[in-house]
């Protein structure tokens, strides 16, 4: 096949490319800013993540995948054409593409992946499910792929795959993710304090403060903010357990998303995944003592895979270099060959 095979993790919250021969290749948040009046771009990636929650009313930053599916068409394809000029620039022949969808994307939502990435300037485009490629990078390879539970949890989604023989058994994808954690700490604070905060602020309070089980011991950060009465700036204290509680319903709310794909598994697979354990990948898996809470919940053995953020991007990478990592039914696909 002509053309370079490059990887494309089009995450909720960031998007990593890897070409086949070169490795990880852009990483870059799934941001895009526009002129509000002429629906211009005037920033991609990095260069619209600083201005997230900086900018007048004259600009919009977009996030156009939310819960891991394309929301926004227009601007899901100019953030992705823009990322595949960077990568493949003057090249002769269009890249052939592999992407990651949720499991649970619906037939519309394969369809608007593979529409969205060829008018972006791929030529072949092969779809694979998030939690599948993960576990691939996760290093668990197709052989062992067998009575286990992976989970991805990313920004917008939790997805949820339970993979015997190499192909998905049962999975579903929750749509809620560490994005949705930010607004729950941004609300709270509004409410709670009148404390008006950005969501480069609440990504940093979850991340540092932020837990999926009670923390031992208090900490407290200061954060500055503005105060929701006279608009000025204020610094602010917020501890360990305030953001414990605000977010307690979200992650719990996944939680039981787990749960549900665990009912619906056979008995027999149950077995299996007791013995092999639940693997999880995607940043949100990183957020304090989540292991121990699906592990007491489950009573499953959870472990966390080296390298959570890249496991996606590291799985795609070892299908460009050989589909054949995959069982029947992944190929390399164009638009026209869809009914
Ligand atoms: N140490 C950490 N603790 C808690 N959350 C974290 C940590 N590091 C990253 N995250 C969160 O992980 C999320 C990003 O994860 P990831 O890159 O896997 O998502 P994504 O692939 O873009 O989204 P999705 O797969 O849901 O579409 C963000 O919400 C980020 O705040
Ligand atoms: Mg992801």
């Amino acid at each position: 096949m002509v053309g370079l095979n490059i990887g494309i993790d089009f995450g909720s919250s960031s998007t990593v490319i890897a070409a086949q021969g070169k490795g990880i290749v852009l990483d870059e948040p799934t941001v895009i800013a526009v002129d509000r009046e002429s629906g211009y771009p005037v920033a991609f990636g990095n260069n619209a993540y600083t201005v997230l929650g900086r900018t007048d009313d004259t600009i919009d930053v977009v996030r156009p995948v939310v819960n891991g599916v394309v929301s926004n068409y227009t601007m899901a394809e100019k953030l992705l054409r823009f990322y595949i000029q960077k990568i493949c620039g003057n090249m002769i022949f269009k890249p052939n593409v592999i992407i990651t969808v949720p499991s649970a994307a619906t037939k519309l939502d394969r369809r608007t992946f593979i529409d969205v990435v060829t008018s972006a300037g791929a030529g072949k485009v092969c779809l694979i499910e998030e939690s599948l490629a993960s576990a691939m990078g996760a290093g668990i390879s197709e052989k062992s792929l067998s009575g286990r539970m992976l989970i991805n949890m990313g920004g917008g989604s939790v997805d949820v795959s339970v993979v015997t023989m190499g192909c998905i058994s049962v999975s579903d994808t929750i749509k809620i993710g560490g994005l949705n954690l930010d607004e729950e700490i941004t609300e709270y604070l509004k409410r709670k304090h009148d404390i008006l905060i950005g969501p480069l602020t609440a990504e940093r309070l979850k991340i540092c403060l932020g837990s999926a089980v009670m923390r031992g011991e208090e900490i407290a950060l200061v954060a500055s903010g503005k105060s929701g009465l006279d608009d000025m700036p204020i610094t602010f204290e917020v501890s360990t357990t305030e953001i414990y509680e605000c977010i307690n319903e979200k992650v719990n709310a996944m939680v039981e998303g787990i749960c549900s794909v665990l009912e619906k598994t056979p008995p027999e697979l149950i077995g299996d995944i007791s013995d092999n354990g639940i693997v999880l990948t995607g940043g949100t898996s990183l957020l304090f003592g989540m292991d121990r809470l699906i592990k007491s919940v489950t009573g499953i053995d959870t472990k966390i895979a080296d390298d959570p953020l890249y496991n996606t991007v590291n799985g795609i990478l070892d299908i460009t270099k050989n589909l054949g990592l995959l069982r029947e039914g992944y190929d390399y696909q164009t638009i026209h060959q869809l009914n």
